[in-house]
């Protein structure tokens, strides 16, 4: 892209711009400025090869150079403008790297009478708490997020080529307006900056007298981390910056001083909320970071089998419903087994974010104070959802009956899926919930509290999820609500409803549910979850050697399509001590390899293995013969489009899989290696993996972060049980 880069201010960023600008071929040579007083650095800077020249003056520095960086301390750089005036051309792109936008703006529209076209204010997110050229790294930028803010001014020319090399970097761009950004950063970072310091200052002297420093732990290290920063550059920056930190200080002491009171007056219930909400704002940050940043790659070698025992996490779809019933019933519910994954939490925070005090999850162990039908609060602010269908669709039912307004939003893949089918059948009832115009999330739920109206619904589709949403409204609803299924679907909400004392009516392929009084807290035993352990039946079954047990799973019979189709299909599987646990079916099944053959699997079953197809195309990979699949549609709008995102990566790796409208074609024979896609959707990730059980070679599945919705710790059991697999992130 450039000639010559010459960078002003070779340290950790400066550096890491100049080593990463190199590898990327993003320039020929490269030449840095400093100071009389900065030469040590500069010469080890030549020395490491960061830069191929420097000077000390400034003329000679940045002669012929078509970019020119600024990456000083921002207290430096209005000094370094002015010294730049004689030198500076209408030709090269000029950028600083500094932490605030206002003032870098301000000295140069000063010394130019307006901002120059070719200088795009540029702020780079990335940093450690080492500085100097020796801390500079090639990778700093990687997958870090650079901000903008350009002026009217600013050429759009000069904005592209910035992009174009920021992009080079590795970094993606975001475009601010200079005050917002100040605003922004004043917040996230600057004011977190002069806490962590100002705590360590205080507590330093403390140590001095009392040694306490020897008694800290890991929560004194995470929360000081950054005082570990520069003083210099933070100094520059909080002086720059100071009209915005001002104010935020002045809100953090006011709001330490609350937390003060609080104690004082023994108000445990107010501390409890103070901290409840800002664990589960931090919990949406991480979220959203992680939807950014995390892509987590799974390496599986070939072969290996499966053999011992394992008792996979909890049933997703039960623990949904025991924080949602629980949160409804008057008195304490106490839940064990609890899937500890990201979906059901997401379920749990939605539930404290309406004020219900809920305490865990720890080892599956949660305890929930229910609130009664009318005791829900308003949620402050939107409820997240992650990649959660069963919690937006169950939740819009029950908060239609709420007194109180609430939006619903989700990650990429959930603002994708339609729920339509639970807002027409709502809307039917007298719900008022809008979403977008391709009846999408964000939905805006306005509670009908007293004006939900009973409905019969012949639901056109069969959907649990829709099911259970009109049974929670009809929770709300005067007089009956009823719904009619077209085939028998997951029962979990209706089983667990009589649970709670509040049985509902079933007649042949009817449900039928009144407001019959208060819900009655009672405790949960959730069982493992079948859909969990459908990988280890199916991996199980096709490697060879392989002889394993899972313990206390769920064999609901509108959950066991998955045994009943591998069973078709040949597979050895034993249903042993069958037992009843809290009103649902539990055994242990022991699988054992087989030689499995295709079959056409009869649509009967689809609705009672409908989570557990991905696994199953793998199992129809392996078997002898062709497999059909017909009569599922709906796998084109699970997390992602299971029918043609199965199908891709089938394929990817040789094996003869035609995706149908409504399912697949599979000839079994052999899986070879290769590099296959998840989409985020965690049942294909999972499933591949068991693919490389029968591989030929190394199965490399990508965008596997998911996994963590439904089951948590997945690599490290497989790779105990048997897998080669291992997992990093991207
Ligand atoms: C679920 C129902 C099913 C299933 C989902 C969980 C539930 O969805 O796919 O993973 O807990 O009610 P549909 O109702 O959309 O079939």
């Amino acid at each position: 892209m450039f000639k010559k880069l010459c960078i002003i201010g070779v340290g950790l960023i400066g550096g890491s711009i100049a080593r990463a600008a190199r590898e990327n071929n993003l320039c020929i040579t490269i030449s840095a400025y400093g100071r009389e007083q900065d030469l040590d650095n500069l010469q080890q800077a030549l020395a490491l090869k960061v830069v191929d020249s420097y000077s000390l003056d400034l003329g000679e520095a940045v002669v012929d150079a078509d970019c020119v960086i600024i990456a000083t301390p921002v207290g430096a750089m209005p000094d370094i403008f002015k010294q730049l005036v004689p030198y500076w051309s209408d030709k090269v792109l000029y950028m600083d790297a500094g932490s605030t936008k206002g003032n870098v703006v301000a000295a140069l529209s000063e010394l130019f009478s307006g901002m120059p076209a070719n200088f795009v204010p540029a702020h780079p997110i990335a940093g450690a708490e080492k500085s100097g050229v020796d801390a500079a790294r090639v990778d700093l930028f990687q997958g870090k997020r650079v901000i903008f803010t350009p002026c009217s001014q600013t050429g759009d020319n000069f904005i592209q080529q910035a992009t174009r090399f920021w992009l080079g970097l590795g970094s993606t761009v975001s475009y601010m307006q200079i005050q917002q950004h100040d605003a922004v950063l004043a917040a996230t970072s600057h004011l977190p900056h002069i806490m962590a310091f100002a705590l360590v200052d205080l507590l330093g002297r403390k140590d001095e007298q009392g040694e306490i420093f020897k008694y800290a732990a890991g929560g004194f290290k995470d929360f000081t981390r950054i005082a570990s920063s520069d003083p210099t550059m933070w100094m520059d920056i909080c002086m720059a910056n100071k009209q915005h930190i001002i104010p935020l200080i002045e809100q953090f002491c006011s709001e330490l001083n609350d937390v003060k009171h609080m104690l004082q007056d023994n108000q445990a219930q107010a501390l409890h909320n103070t901290f409840t909400y800002a664990r589960n704002a931090r919990q949406r940050f991480l979220d959203q970071h992680n939807n950014m940043t995390q892509s987590m790659i799974f390496t599986v070698q070939p072969g290996g089998h499966l053999q011992g025992e394992v008792r996979v996490p909890g049933d997703k779809s039960i623990s949904h419903r025991s924080i949602m019933l629980g949160s409804l019933a008057e008195g304490t519910t106490h839940v064990t087994g609890f899937l500890e994954g990201d979906d059901a939490l997401a379920t749990l925070r939605a539930f404290q974010a309406m004020g219900v005090q809920i305490e865990g999850p720890v080892d599956g162990k949660v305890t929930i104070y229910g609130v009664g039908l009318d005791g829900l609060q308003a949620p402050k602010e939107p409820i997240y959802l992650g990649n959660s269908g069963t919690s937006m669709r169950l939740l819009c039912g029950l908060l239609a009956g709420q007194k109180f307004d609430a939006v619903l939003t989700g990650d990429k893949s959930l603002s994708g899926r339609p729920m339509r089918r639970v807002i027409d059948p709502l809307s039917k009832m007298g719900a008022i919930i809008e979403s977008t115009e391709n009846g999408t999330a964000p939905l805006t739920i306005r509670g009908q509290s007293g004006a939900l109206q009973g409905i019969h619904y012949d639901m056109p589709i069969a959907s649990a999820q829709v099911k259970s949403c009109l049974l929670l409204a009809g929770l709300y609803a005067q007089g009956e609500t009823s719904v009619t299924e077209p085939a028998p679907t997951r029962d979990h909400t209706e089983r667990m409803l009589s649970g709670f004392a509040h049985p509902v009516k079933q007649a042949g392929n009817q449900v039928t549910i009144s407001r019959l009084g208060p819900l009655k807290a009672t405790d949960i035993e959730v069982p493992s979850d079948i859909s969990s352990s459908a990988f280890f039946l199916v991996g199980a079954s096709i490697a060879v050697n392989s002889d394993l047990t899972l313990k206390h799973v769920g064999i609901n019979p509108t959950r066991t399509g998955v045994i009943n189709i591998l069973q078709l299909m040949g597979a050895n599987i034993e249903l042993l001590n069958q037992r009843t646990v809290g009103g649902e079916p539990v055994a242990d099944i022991r699988v054992r390899s087989a030689a499995l053959k295709g079959i056409v699997i009869p649509e009967e079953f689809v609705a009672l293995a409908i989570d557990e197809f991905p696994v199953l195309f793998v199992a129809a990979a392996c078997a002898e013969g062709a497999t059909i699949l017909t009569g599922a549609k709906e796998l084109r709008v699970k997390e992602s489009d299971r029918i043609q995102v199965m199908a891709d990566g089938l394929q990817i790796l040789g094996v003869d899989a035609q995706p149908t409208e409504d399912g697949m074609v599979i000839k079994g024979g052999k899986i070879g290696g290769g590099t296959v896609v998840s989409h985020g959707d965690h049942r294909i990730a999972m499933s591949f993996a068991m693919a490389a059980l029968r591989a030929s070679d190394t199965i490399v599945i990508k965008d596997c972060a998911n996994v963590n919705t439904s089951f948590p710790g997945f690599v490290s059991l497989t790779a105990q049980l048997g897998l080669n697999i291992c997992s990093e992130e991207a």
